[in-house]
């Protein structure tokens, strides 16, 4: 095993950690609009240089809000996966079972959080931001694909998410405190459940040969593309609705400048500062060298 993580340590760290979404939302804790929601790091608006401070900020919210989204469309399908995968050993490791449980309870959590947020955002925003979805076709089309490459994708995700809020937004003192305690709540959650989606990979690896390992990893390559797909997408949603809550038309260069610099963007946020997350790079390595060095040869188009 390449690592110091176990079903019990998971578990007792999650049971150490109590909160509610009634502690971080409703009531007189709501988003404050006269503030960036992103770190800028991931929101890519300073080098838009023909939008004002204020169309800058508009477009930071955008993307605050997609990206509630697009975690909220992520744990859709991650929440079925433990699920399954739980259900496959109810017997043996009592610690297994109820981590894993506890990790597909918090996911649920999430998912119900972000909705609470999103629903904010739209009370207080003034205009509708289109996302991409529905959710459930977008996690129906994941979970089409071998178990090890949804294991992996799981595994990037939730590292992903520990290096946004450590590298980019714990911090940020611009933030709104709102949006960036739901950062932080989500965050103090995921720590465990990276650390399970190491041993659910571990454990799907175990008895593969390393052709069905790698044949895994270009599944989760796969994953990638249809998220990247998804990305571009987004980007000409987020253009239409700045468009719409700034009631400015940007020119066709500008257009086409904003969609350079948003992809960019949206591919370093969702795909870059995952695969190349050190830690799912030594899964990735402990599960075969050349498995790490196939997505070492990828994530360059995304960083
Ligand atoms: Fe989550
Ligand atoms: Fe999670």
């Amino acid at each position: 095993m390449l690592d110091r993580y176990t079903y019990q340590s998971a578990l007792a760290a999650s049971e150490a950690i109590h909160w509610r979404i009634e502690d971080i939302i409703g009531g007189d804790k709501r988003l404050d609009f006269t503030k960036p929601f992103m770190p800028e790091s991931l929101a890519h608006t300073e080098p838009l240089t023909f939008l004002t401070e204020d169309e800058k900020r508009i477009l930071n919210q955008i993307r605050g809000n997609a990206y509630l989204c697009i975690f909220g469309l992520v744990e859709e399908f991650i929440l079925p996966f433990v699920l399954d995968h739980a259900r496959q050993q109810l017997r043996g490791d009592d610690y297994r079972v109820r981590a894993l449980l506890q990790f597909a309870g918090e996911e649920a959590k999430h998912i119900q959080l972000f909705k609470r947020f999103r629903q904010d955002f739209e009370d207080g925003f003034g205009t509708k931001c289109e996302v991409i979805g529905p959710p459930e076709a977008i996690a129906a089309e994941i979970l089409k694909h071998d178990p090890l490459g949804v294991a992996i994708t799981t595994l990037h995700i939730e590292w992903m998410v520990q290096r946004h809020y450590i590298d980019s937004i714990k911090d940020d003192r611009e933030l709104d405190p709102q949006f960036k305690n739901l950062l932080k709540y989500h965050w103090v959650e995921e720590v465990q459940h990276a650390k399970l989606d190491t041993l659910m990979v571990e454990a799907l690896a175990a008895s593969r040969s390393e052709t069905e390992i790698l044949s895994g990893v270009e599944e989760y390559l796969e994953i990638g593309g249809f998220i990247d797909d998804g990305l571009q997408h987004q980007v000409e949603f987020d253009l239409q609705s700045f468009e719409e809550a700034s009631d400015r038309r940007l020119t066709q260069a500008e257009k086409e400048e904003f969609r350079r610099v948003q992809l960019r963007a949206n591919r370093w946020t969702y795909l870059g500062t995952g695969m190349t997350h050190e830690n799912v790079l030594n899964t990735l390595g402990w599960l075969s060298l050349k498995a790490r060095q196939r997505v070492e040869s990828v994530s360059p188009a995304f960083c």
